[in-house]
């Protein structure tokens, strides 16, 4: 059994977040909901790091992340070392992402996609493996970049 998803939205997200959590639960995909719980206003940074660092730490395999635009949440995520955050709207970023990338972060905007394209987007996200390969070659780049 593989460890739950990191899910955390702001105020902008928190209804994109709840739609997905039903697709989740449908499917049985375990989570754990670091918030926001209402679309009272709130800062996407601190969201953000409670999910993040529940990935970083090991808690969490990986995070799907809410905000207006997926934008704001993808600044704070790629802050956090460890991780590789990518804000999508369309499925061959979302895939290539986690082909090429190994993103252990999706970020999508509640203003931005629809329920049923986010519920897609999450599907593709979690089932895509990483390639490996000469990528993980980048990947230990984006990792060295970290330390300077
Ligand atoms: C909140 O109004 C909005 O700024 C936030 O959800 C996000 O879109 C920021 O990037």
């Amino acid at each position: 059994m593989s460890n739950p998803i990191a899910l955390a939205a702001d105020h902008g997200g928190f209804e994109l977040k709840e739609a997905v959590k039903q697709h989740l639960d449908a499917q049985g995909v375990a989570y754990v909901d670091f918030g926001t719980h209402s679309t009272d206003s709130v800062d996407y940074p601190d969201l953000a790091a409670a999910a993040c660092r529940a990935v970083t730490d090991g808690q969490c395999r990986t995070a799907l992340l809410f905000c207006g635009t997926g934008v704001g949440m993808s600044m704070a995520a790629n802050r956090i070392p460890g991780i590789r955050a990518c804000c999508c709207s369309d499925s061959f970023s979302c895939e290539y992402t986690r082909r090429h990338n190994d993103a252990n972060a999706l970020c999508l905007g509640g203003r931005v996609v629809g329920a049923g394209l986010a519920c897609q987007l999450v599907d593709l996200f979690l089932a895509t493996p990483f390639e490996g390969g000469r990528h993980q070659r980048r990947v230990d780049k984006l990792t060295a970049l970290e330390q300077r």
